[in-house]
């Protein structure tokens, strides 16, 4: 009996565990395992460039690569051995992905090439790169956003029609939609198109003869990017409940497991009065 409820103290110890420990994302593993070696865009390195590589491969055979390029070259496949002849010999290190890990690179990867057919387009991270930004960077794009700090070229400030919703920013207009987490729904490049190139003729009639600076686009984007993360952030809290609930089941059975070594002490007191 003891014996079982430490075992399901352990399984829930690994339950636990396995949910803290976040699952990685395809932009981690990248960004962790695959830059040192490999760019998406911007020449090559050790490796390269990966720049549309999933419409050069099929998928199947880019997981396999991914996983062992040894494995695949040594069972003569050909392909395999002319990119590893073309980049003179050098082998790359199998790397300890499942395939759903595998998937998800090779899905960052493709979402973060050059579109191919228009190579002059710039790539998701020469329009916003979310490392390169500072703090400095997103409280401009408030103060633009709000219009404390002016437009170089004039034009409304973005806040007489839009709010944005986060602590410290003041309460927006209603005029347009809210545009809080309008990063998640378009994605950097489309962002920035808009503020851009307005496809709305109230957007228009702001800021047609009135261009933002490329600072200035640059700034709102990191402000905007900012907003999307802390609400995101708000978001993914909600998912701790989970964690919180395994971590109270885990306490119940290690305050079981003490009750029962009691218990067993207390029996074996109440047999030994009786000699
Ligand atoms: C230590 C350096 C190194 C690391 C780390 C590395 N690679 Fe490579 N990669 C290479 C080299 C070198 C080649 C080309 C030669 C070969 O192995 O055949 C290559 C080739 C590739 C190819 C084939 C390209 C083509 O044109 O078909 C893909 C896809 C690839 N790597 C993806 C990845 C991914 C995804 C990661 C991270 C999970 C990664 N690599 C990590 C060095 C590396
Ligand atoms: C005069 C009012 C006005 C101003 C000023 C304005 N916008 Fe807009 N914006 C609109 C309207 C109208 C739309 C169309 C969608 C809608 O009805 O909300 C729009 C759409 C957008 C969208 C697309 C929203 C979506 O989810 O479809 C973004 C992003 C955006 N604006 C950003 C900005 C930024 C950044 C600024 C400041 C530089 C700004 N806007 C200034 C009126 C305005």
């Amino acid at each position: 009996m003891k014996c079982f409820v430490q075992k399901t103290a352990l399984l829930f110890l690994l339950i636990s565990f396995n949910l803290t420990s976040a699952q990685s994302t395809g932009q981690d593993i990248f960004s962790k395992t695959c830059f040192a070696c490999h760019t998406i865009g911007e020449g090559k390195r050790v490796g390269p460039d990966l720049a549309n590589v999933h419409q050069r491969r099929n998928e199947e055979w880019l997981i396999k690569f991914i996983q062992s390029s040894n494995s695949l070259i040594e069972s003569g496949d050909s392909l395999a051995i002319a990119v590893f002849e073309e980049n003179n010999k050098i082998l790359m290190p199998d790397q300890p992905l499942t395939e759903l890990e595998a998937k998800a690179v090779i899905d960052y990867i493709s979402s973060n090439s050059p579109d191919p057919n228009n190579p002059n387009t710039k790539t998701p991270k020469q329009i916003f790169d979310p490392t390169s930004i500072t703090q400095a960077d997103i409280d401009r794009g408030k103060n633009l956003f709000e219009g404390t700090e002016k437009f170089e070229n004039g034009g409304a400030s973005c806040i007489s029609c839009h709010a944005v919703e986060m602590p410290g920013v003041f309460n927006g207009g209603m005029l347009a939609k809210d545009i809080t987490m309008v990063f998640s729904r378009m994605g950097a490049a489309g962002v920035d198109a808009i503020i851009r190139t307005p496809p709305f003729p109230a957007m228009i009639n702001s800021f047609g003869e009135n261009p933002l600076t490329d600072k200035e686009v640059k700034d709102l984007l990191a402000f905007l990017y900012d907003a999307d993360q802390w609400n995101q952030t708000k978001k993914y809290s909600g998912n701790n409940d989970i964690v919180l609930i395994f971590a109270v089941i885990l306490g119940l059975n290690f305050v079981f497991v003490l009750f029962l070594f009691k218990w067993n002490r207390v029996k074996k007191n109440s047999v030994n009065s009786f000699r």
